[in-house]
């Protein structure tokens, strides 16, 4: 990869993570993850955001910043203070020892928690300024919980460029096709799908911190939004920022006439259900999604909850409960604010049953609408797929007129 000039003075560099490692642990990225920083080079150099220490990002850095010609940084600013943004931090201290770091309060605080980095640190706050010379200059806002509690950004005034860190960001490695404009159709699509899967994994439970967000942001003119994941939005910044609003808005429902089917089954008795509930929401014209659990990783099937208004979860019981990866599946569910959904549940059960019980206790605290379940013992009769695909029809009939 090669540093890509944005504006007079002002250059993307950063790397891709495509080693196969999870997100934050956790999140499959099969299509990578980019890590974007910004250098600005006025009168004094600054670079804006780092790179973790992971497949190579801080080698990747450094040759851009050669390439750049560029020695020593005068500042460094940190936008976040997420591994993934600040990992390398101590060994870029070591290459460049005189920068000084410019972060919030709590990020501060942060730097010496995790890097024990005290010295040539300086706490900006919103509204704050910062004079790199050759006309380059920048302002500070805070945006408190996205991601972080100590996530700021930072805006230049004279290109109108949002160093926005992880809001407006999406999976899915880049090329050095970097902005909105030179991407395809098909490209465009590919980073809808990563950002919305981005934000229900990464950002959904901040929602409400984003409208904040973009509400305090609403007086800067942005003319290109540059994220730390992701494409850069050049031609039409107002895309992505409603976008995450839309996503933020779903939060608390509705979200889109659309429902999402996650199950799981041991002997195949519930999936074969499955087929009758599809066909019950299709009758009505609702588009469907589908997804197995423990198959598939929960990270497309929050995706694409987040933005249902209907959810069907299917499961056997299991030992007097629910088939432990469906009981997983709603507790992420919970975990990521997965709320004010109107919701199926179906399943087999063997002698007594009990996933029901636990289902209903369990999504007791959780703002959904819960219809009548559906379950039989063993398999499924004429009568149980005759229920099931009521059930959806209903479902779906109920989320058209919500
Ligand atoms: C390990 C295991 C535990 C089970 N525990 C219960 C149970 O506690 N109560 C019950 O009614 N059925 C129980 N069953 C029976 C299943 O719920 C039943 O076989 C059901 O049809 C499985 O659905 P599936 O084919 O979709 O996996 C259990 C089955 C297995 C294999
Ligand atoms: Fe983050
Ligand atoms: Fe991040």
């Amino acid at each position: 990869m090669k540093a890509i000039k944005m504006a007079e003075n002002i250059y993307r560099v950063g790397a891709n993570i495509e080693n196969g490692d999870l997100f934050e642990g956790m999140w499959p990225i099969p299509d990578g993850v980019s890590l974007n920083a910004y250098v600005l080079t006025g009168l004094k150099t600054a670079l804006i955001d780092l790179v973790r220490d992971w497949d190579n990002a801080p080698d990747e850095l450094t040759k851009q910043i050669d390439e750049l010609g560029i020695k020593k940084f005068d500042y460094l600013i940190l936008n976040h203070i997420e591994p993934d943004h600040t990992g390398w931090l101590n060994g870029f201290l070591r290459k460049h020892p005189d920068t000084k770091i410019l972060t919030t309060k709590k990020g501060a605080a942060m730097i010496e928690g995790f890097y024990h980095v005290t010295e040539n640190v300086s706490v900006v706050k919103s509204g704050d300024t910062l004079d790199l010379g050759k006309g380059i200059e920048l302002v500070f806002e805070e945006i408190p919980n996205v991601h972080w509690p100590e996530t700021m950004v930072t805006y230049e005034k004279s290109s109108g460029i949002l160093f926005a860190c992880d809001a407006f960001g999406s999976y899915g490695s880049i090329s050095e096709k970097v902005f909105d404009d030179q991407l395809s159709e098909e490209e465009h699509a590919f980073y809808d799908r990563e950002s919305l899967r981005y934000y229900a994994n990464i950002v959904g439970s901040f929602s409400v911190f984003v409208q904040r967000a973009v509400a305090k942001l609403a007086d800067l003119e942005i003319k290109m939004i540059a994220p730390s994941h992701g494409i850069i939005w050049r031609e039409n910044p107002s895309e992505i920022i409603n976008r995450y609003l839309k996503f933020a808005s779903y939060m608390n429902g509705p979200a889109e006439p659309e429902i999402t089917i996650v199950w799981g089954s041991m002997y195949g008795n519930t999936k074969e259900v499955l087929t009758s509930i599809i066909e019950g929401i299709r009758s009505e014209g609702v588009v469907v999604h589908v997804h197995q659990t423990p198959d598939e990783d929960v990270s497309w099937a929050l995706a694409s909850a987040w933005k249902s208004r209907g959810l069907v979860l299917g499961m056997p019981t299991y030992e007097y409960k629910m088939f432990p990866p469906m009981s997983a599946v709603i507790d992420m569910f919970e975990r990521k604010h997965i709320n004010n959904k109107k919701v199926l549940r179906f399943g087999s059960y063997g002698w007594s049953g009990g996933a029901q019980k636990e289902f209903d206790k369990i999504t007791e605290g959780l703002k959904w609408d819960c219809m009548e379940p559906v379950e039989w013992q063993g398999r499924a009769k004429e009568e149980d797929h005759k229920k099931a695909y009521e059930s959806g029809k209903a479902l779906a009939k109920a989320i058209k007129e919500m």
